[in-house]
Formats: structure tokens, sequence, C-alpha cells
């Protein structure tokens, strides 16, 4: 078996990169062993503090937070990082060569469940210059990440990487070490399962109500197969899914908080999947367009998010291409 070091080294990846991608392992291995001893650790469990997205933030969620950032902030390629727990970006070495920008602890509501959560990642070149504790470094393009990755923490840890050259998947052992179980992912263009929070069906809009109710009427619709239907509430569990089966993922738009374009957050979390998603050959859209392409304005920044086997994808976009051209009409 081969030792990410090794497979990342046999596929010529930048030293500097490996070194910042070891580092980050040191800090996801931490967070693997917290979750692990659970209540008995006395990690379990909500705090008092609100965070930047007007949610209560569990336990884990700071010590996940802390874990990162020390471990990043410690490393000189590090010119700083921004995360879901922190309402501003946190300035690293000025001569470092990379931004970090990761949602430490994803699916945090599944804790106290022992169900599955995740970290996810997201690698930029740091713009040189630049003050890394304002927000402006930070606001690239999901076309430009360098690497971006997560660690689900499952009944196995396991990371999955990609650093443009296809997704890879190292499971890590009871040493701590990653060792590479799945090369080059490829998703399945087609897909009979899908996966959506239903109870906000009424709030979606028609073009997404219409796709979905669609997908529900089976062999009898115009889909013409039937659908089953999974919902882990952490979209880490739900792309790694995806990448090992197939299967469609949204958390599209909805009236809820008609302001903000979705629910989940563009630059910890829509960019590094969509980028996993396209290197295994699947499609990441906000229903309309590629999630990569949209030009962010902020680190906190929401994103309606659909990803997938390419041909469902589609067959989404199309209902929504569908509802458009009947409003122009
Ligand atoms: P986080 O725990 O980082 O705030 O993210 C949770 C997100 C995402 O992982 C998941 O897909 C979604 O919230 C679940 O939302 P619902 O509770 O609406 O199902
Ligand atoms: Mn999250
Ligand atoms: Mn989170």
């Amino acid at each position: 078996m081969q030792l990410l070091s090794q497979f990342l080294r046999r596929n010529d990846t930048d030293e500097q990169l490996m070194d910042l991608i070891a580092t980050l392992m040191v800090a996801c291995k931490e967070i693997a062993l917290q979750l692990r001893e659970g209540a008995l650790a006395g990690v379990l469990g909500t705090t008092d503090i609100t965070n930047v997205q007007g949610e209560t933030q569990k336990k884990l969620d700071v010590i996940s937070n802390e874990i990162m950032k020390t471990v990043l902030l410690n490393h000189s390629l590090v010119a700083g990082v921004a995360s879901e727990e922190e309402s501003e970006s946190v300035p690293g070495n000025p001569d470092g060569r990379y931004l970090v920008v990761f949602d430490p602890l994803d699916g945090s509501s599944n804790i106290d469940i022992n169900v599955s959560v995740g970290t996810i990642f997201s690698i930029l070149e740091a713009p040189k210059d630049q003050d890394y504790s304002t927000e402006h470094p930070y606001l690239q393009s999901g076309r430009k990440q360098i690497a971006a990755g997560y660690v689900l923490y499952g009944p196995s840890a396991v990371l999955v990487l990609t650093t443009g050259k296809g997704v890879n998947m190292f499971t890590m052992s009871h040493t701590g070490d990653f060792l590479l179980t799945r090369e080059n992912v490829m998703i399945p263009e087609e897909t009979r399962e899908f996966a959506i929070n239903m109870s906000n069906h009424r709030f979606w809009e028609p073009a997404m109500r219409n796709y979905v109710d669609d997908l529900l009427l089976g062999a009898d619709g115009p889909r013409e197969k039937n659908y089953n239907m999974r919902w882990v509430a952490a979209m880490v569990a739900e792309v790694h899914r995806v990448l090992t089966r197939g299967g469609i993922f949204t958390y599209p738009w909805d009236a809820r908080s008609p302001k903000k374009p979705g629910k989940l957050r563009l630059m910890y979390e829509g960019n590094p999947m969509s980028m996993l998603i396209e290197q295994a050959g699947g499609l990441a859209t906000n229903c309309y367009s590629d999630i990569m392409d949209v030009e962010p304005d902020d680190i906190h920044e929401r994103v309606s998010v659909s990803l997938g086997s390419r041909k469902e994808v589609e067959a989404l976009m199309e209902y929504h291409a569908q509802v458009e051209s009947t409003k122009e009409a």
C-alpha cells in the first residue's frame, strides 16, 4: 500500500504543496482522535457562542477550528486562513505561499448522534504583498484552487484529495498514516439516487419542485426510472457517497432566506467539493452555471449547490432553463 506522501511524490506534486497537505493531515488526525473519544473527552454538546453564520457552535466546531488554526498558522508556508468559524480571515506568515480556507467540521448537527462529519479544505495561492488579515486576497473563484479535499470521519477516516490531477482516496490507519485506498475516482454518469432535504419542498423555486416531483414519479413519470433517496445532513458524507457510487446532491436556494443564494458556503463548501466533483467527471452547478466560475464578494458568501452524476445534473439544469425560457417568452 502507498502512503499519501509516496503517492504525491510519484505524481510530481510540488514539494511545498506536499508539505502543506502533510501539515493539514496532522490537524485532521488530531480532530479524528477528538471525535473518537467523544463523550469520554467531554467534547460533545453545544457552547453558548454564535458564529458569524448565526449558528450556535458545537464544542467540536470550536475545538476543530482551534486545531486547524494552530497547526496551519504555525507553518511558514501559510500566509493566512479563513474559516467558517471565524468572522474575519486570520493572517499567518506574510511571506507564505498559500491561503487555506476551511470548514473545520461539516455536518456538526451529527456530532451528538454519532453520525459522520468531516473537515473540508480549499488551498489557494496567496497573492503577493497583500494584507492577509483582510478578505481581499482570499476572494478568488473556485477555478483558482490549487488543491481541495476533505477528511470524512465515518466508520473509518478517509482523505479525499485533488491537486488538479484527478481524485484519490486515502484511509487513515491505526498508526495515523493515510494510505491510498482508491485511485482515480470517476463518478458514474447516470444515477437513480438523489439527496435533498425534502422538508424544504414548499420553499423551493418552481423548477426545483418540478424536477424533484418528477423524480418521485419514478418509472411512471417522465424520467422513466425509480429513484432512491438519501439525506445524511452532512455535505461531506453526501459528496462521499456521490464520489463512491454516483448520485445527485442538492441544497438549492429556498424562500426561507430569500436574499441568500443558498445555505451552503461558496468558499469552503461549494468550491472545494465542486473541484473534487469536476475532477471525478461530474458536474457542480448553482442550477444555472458552474459553481467554480462564481466570483466571490465575501468569504462567507453562500451558494446554491447541485452536484454529482453528469447526466442527472444536466437534467436538473434543463428544468431550470425551461422555467427561465417560459419567463422570457
Ligand atoms: P455545517 O455543519 O458546517 O454548518 O454544515 C451543515 C450543512 C451541510 O453539511 C449539510 O448538507 C446541511 O447543512 C444540512 O442542512 P439541513 O440541516 O437543512 O438538512
Ligand atoms: Mn459545513
Ligand atoms: Mn462547519
